[in-house]
């Protein structure tokens, strides 16, 4: 492996040299690869994930656009297919932060080992990444692991991404302004984007293999709730027995990996991610349309007309 390794990393490094780069608007490096913006220190994993990963039946694979409600799913996936194991009382998910129960393949598992131990992991093995669904390693496409997508609508991830980049941007720098930040997102250009690449990617392996590829919205999941629980749980495999909906599995389970609640959890207020991350800051409002405290008309206006000229023809629209 020490040999193999280091032919990678001199690969990736030569690699890393010919991309073309931009500055995140939190100030960190981005490099375009695959037609993505991916963070440059993170490529590494990116590359190893793509080329090592070997994926089992049973895996569910979370895949998302940033901040399109991640920690949500983290916590709903786990929940959902925990449930034998844990009571709601006992979750893992009191005590730990989603970040840290269902890790990134990319950024996490693969950045910090080459080669993790993933065999070892309790099954079903969860795991998260943004990657976009072409870039995704094929033992992916090719077995029958499950994929749930969630994406949201651009005008409210684009504010929920600005806020998380001031938050995170590298020290003693100025925070964007919403404007240089908007200016970005109109041109694609923020980690993982352009969103609508990764959307529209997605929802046609949704449409093309709807058996393999759960497509979701965030405004959905917000307004029918139970319904997509226990779409989920279907969809993942771990249905809901007919005793468990009469016994109100479902609602709890809903209620459980709410906003409020998950917001409102010591672990999740004052506990930090192993990269020392805080964990609040997953959790911001969490709320449909909060985009209008934010943008003007011609902002919304603009970036909507974006979004809807990319998606034409599709079907999706937000
Ligand atoms: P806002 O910034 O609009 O509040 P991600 O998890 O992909 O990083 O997305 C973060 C967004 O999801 C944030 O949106 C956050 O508040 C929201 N969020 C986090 N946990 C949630 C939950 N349990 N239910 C609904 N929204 C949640």
């Amino acid at each position: 492996l020490g040999e193999k390794e280091e032919e990678l990393s001199n690969e990736i490094e030569q690699l890393l040299a010919m991309l073309p780069k931009a500055k995140n608007w939190n100030g960190v490096e981005l490099c375009q690869y695959q037609g993505f913006w991916c963070q440059s220190k993170y490529l590494c994993g990116m590359i190893r994930f793509q080329r090592h990963f070997e994926a089992q039946d049973s895996d569910i694979i979370l895949t998302t656009f940033p901040k399109c409600g991640t920690t949500w799913l983290k916590a709903l996936i786990f929940t959902i297919a925990n449930r034998s194991k844990y009571s709601l009382k006992n979750s893992p998910l009191l005590s730990q932060g989603p970040h840290e129960l269902v890790l990134y393949l990319d950024y996490d598992l693969f950045m910090r080992d080459p080669l993790p131990a993933l065999e070892d992991f309790p099954k079903p093995r969860i795991f998260a990444t943004h990657t976009p669904y072409p870039s995704l390693p094929n033992s992916i496409k090719n077995s029958n692991c499950r994929i749930v997508y969630i994406c949201r609508n651009p005008l409210d991830q684009f504010v929920s991404h600005w806020k998380f980049m001031v938050r995170v941007r590298v020290r003693n720098t100025e925070p964007i302004s919403i404007d240089e930040a908007f200016e970005m997102a109109c041109q694609g250009r923020q980690e993982f984007g352009p969103i609508w690449e990764q959307v529209l990617a997605y929802w046609k392996a949704s449409k093309e293999e709807p058996h393999k590829v759960l497509f979701l919205k965030y405004e959905d999941l917000k307004e029918n709730n139970k319904f997509y629980v226990k779409k989920l749980a279907d969809f993942i495999g771990y249905p809901f027995t007919e005793d468990e909906e009469k016994q109100g599995k479902i609602e709890e389970i809903s209620k459980f990996c709410s906003f409020d609640n998950m917001s409102n959890l010591e672990v999740n207020k004052n506990g930090a991610h192993p990269t020392g991350l805080k964990n609040d800051i997953f959790f911001r409002k969490g709320l449909v349309g909060d985009w209008k405290n934010y943008l003007t008309t011609s902002m919304s206006e603009r970036l909507g007309k974006i979004i809807e000229e990319k998606l034409s023809g599709s079907g999706l629209t937000f």
